[in-house]
């Protein structure tokens, strides 16, 4: 009996599972996984509860709770001035995740091209390996993660049916430009393609740099679904809360997919929604400044421990090319993980996971760290990096 099918068979289990097993095994400060070790603000924690004891515990529509939407539909207008539908323009997914796999089944058919950029969040290739969709790989390259515009253009052809932009961008913290974002958007236009961004980050900005939304840009309100979700803004990546917005065809075409997936999203977290996205502006400041102050304690600790770190516009990582603290026997990223996790004591991702195999030399002397964790944990990493340096 075949205990497995080919869809899945060359998946593996992931190296964020494989880092966290060995974080655990041995005792290492975990700056592997990009979730918070601290809870997210208690009104919102709150609202789920109240929900449950108030009964809101059956099935929710499958489009999502009508007050989930509508808070989601206030907070686009809010701050993008972006307006939309929260009937027919807003649907709410069980986390960013399923709204992306979803948006692939939806929007693209066995044979077509999605573009996604390298390094790429590590759902996205097998969601379209699972679809029969075909990945088209553009590389960031360089400290500022830049790409090459005639790569990108080369990419679509007939057979492109959509692009994916990650930004805020996990692994590298790259923030989009208005200046890329345009090239992108007049390039899906040209070639009649629709854009999905995964915005999951949208609020974790730094230096004063501004998050553009792709849906908000000339010509492209038609053809963008935007993603994102409540885990990463409201600390609280355990709900799997997320949703897609876009013009009504899009929504419709996604929500084909999502009702056979997941059909509803758990109805007490929805019933949350509203009380999150309607937090007030200091909430949204006071995160960035918490967040402003981990990543550049954590560059610090970084530098000070003898690693190149690369400095991040937005999102909670930072990458670091380790060539100055490893022993030379240390070849590559994974080797490089291992080591840092069992003989150092901190777990950090090796970020060629992120790569197609060709490609896999661009993230080898690189190691990701997540600083989204309390000041303790971030002080007792800072301990046990200092090793590194003492000799
Ligand atoms: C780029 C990116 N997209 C999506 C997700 C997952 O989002 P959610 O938890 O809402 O499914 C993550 C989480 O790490 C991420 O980094």
């Amino acid at each position: 009996m075949a205990s497995m099918s080919r869809r899945v068979a060359g998946f593996g289990t992931t190296v964020f599972s494989e880092i966290n097993a060995l974080a655990r095994a041995h005792g290492a400060v975990n700056l592997g996984q990009g979730a918070p070790d601290f809870d997210g603000p208690p009104e919102v924690l709150a609202a789920a509860v109240t929900a449950v004891n108030r009964q809101l515990n059956q099935y929710a529509p499958g489009i999502g709770m009508a007050t989930a939407r509508a808070a989601i539909a206030r907070h686009a207008e809010r701050f993008y001035g972006q307006r939309l539908d929260p009937e027919s323009e807003v649907l709410i997914t069980s986390g960013a995740t399923e709204g992306i796999f979803a948006a692939i089944l939806g929007l693209a058919d066995a044979g077509d091209e999605v573009i996604v950029f390298e390094p790429v969040y590590d759902s996205y290739v097998p969601n379209m390996v699972m679809a029969g969709v075909t990945p088209r790989y553009v590389a960031l390259r360089g400290d500022d993660w830049t790409f090459d515009p005639d790569e990108l253009a080369n990419a679509f052809n007939p057979r492109t049916r959509a692009i994916i932009v990650n930004t805020p961008h996990n692994p590298t913290g790259k923030v989009y430009s208005r200046a890329e974002l345009t090239m992108i958007g007049e390039l899906c236009q040209k070639h009649d393609v629709v854009a999905i961004t995964d915005e999951v980050y949208e609020h974790i900005l730094y230096d004063g740099v501004a998050h553009t939304r792709l849906a908000t840009l000339p010509g492209m309100a038609e053809r963008t679904l935007t993603i994102s979700s409540l885990g990463k803004t409201f600390s609280v990546t355990g709900w799997k809360v997320g949703w897609a917005v876009g013009p009504e065809p899009l929504i419709t075409a996604v929500n084909r997919a999502h009702q056979f997936i997941t059909f509803a999203v758990a109805a007490p977290l929805q019933a949350a929604v509203a009380t999150a996205l309607d937090q007030p502006p200091a909430f949204y400041s006071d995160l960035q400044t918490m967040y402003q102050s981990k990543r550049d304690r954590m560059l610090g600790v970084l530098q000070k421990a003898g690693f190149e770190t690369i400095k991040p516009q937005g999102s909670y990582f930072i990458m670091a090319d380790w060539r100055g603290v490893a022993p030379s026997r240390i070849k590559d990223d994974l080797q490089f993980a291992e080591w840092l996790t069992t003989k150092i004591g901190v777990a950090c991702i090796p970020p060629s996971i992120f790569y197609q195999d060709s490609d896999k030399h661009l993230g080898r002397y690189l190691a990701r760290f997540a600083a989204c964790k309390k000041d303790e944990t971030l002080a007792a990493a800072a301990a046990r990096l200092s090793k590194l340096s003492d000799d």
